[in-house]
């Protein structure tokens, strides 16, 4: 574990960090996804509230991105989702997740939201204690699938 001891910066996450993004990603589930990433980026862009990136020293030790709803599929405009965080193992359990969430959580009450959803894969510990940790509960929505 490398110690965060600069200030860390949080900055608006723009399709220039794909590079970051993706070594990120990498680095956390094994698989490279670059064009995966780009996609993802360029709809961050366009998504109600910037996605965010914690830097130190220049680089990028981890990110979130999240989503605010229009009036897409008669889902109101007061929700507001966390897609996707990572933090670079080597500064994990250091308070950066909380950082970047924190800020994003100040956006979305900014823009009127009063209730945030994730979806975590329920394998997924690390997430799962995350969340727990800064105060998620478990929803009222039930999430179903069909294998096609
Ligand atoms: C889950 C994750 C985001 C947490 O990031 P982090 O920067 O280490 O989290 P923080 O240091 O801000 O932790 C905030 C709180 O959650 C707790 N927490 C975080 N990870 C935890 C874990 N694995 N187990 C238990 N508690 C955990 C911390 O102890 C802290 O609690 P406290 O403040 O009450 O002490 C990080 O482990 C990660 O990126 N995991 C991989 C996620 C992933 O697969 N993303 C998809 C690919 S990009």
């Amino acid at each position: 574990m490398e110690l965060a001891t600069g200030p860390v910066k949080l900055k608006v996450l723009t399709l220039k960090d794909l590079d970051a993004v993706t070594d990120i990603d990498e680095s956390l589930l094994g698989t490279r996804r670059r064009d995966y990433w780009e996609v993802r980026l360029e709809r961050a862009e366009v998504s109600g509230v910037p996605s965010l990136a914690a830097e130190l020293d220049g680089r990028i030790i981890g990110f979130i991105l999240g989503s605010a709803s229009g009036w897409e599929y008669g889902i109101p405009e007061n929700i507001a989702w966390i897609d996707t965080l990572g933090i670079r193992k080597e500064y994990q359990k250091q308070g950066i997740a909380r950082l970047l969430f924190r800020e994003m959580f100040s956006m979305f009450k900014k823009v009127g939201v009063d209730t945030i959803y994730v979806f975590v894969n329920w394998r997924d510990w690390d997430l799962l204690k995350f969340f727990d940790r800064i105060g998620f509960k478990r929803g009222d929505m039930i999430n179903l699938e069909m294998k096609i």
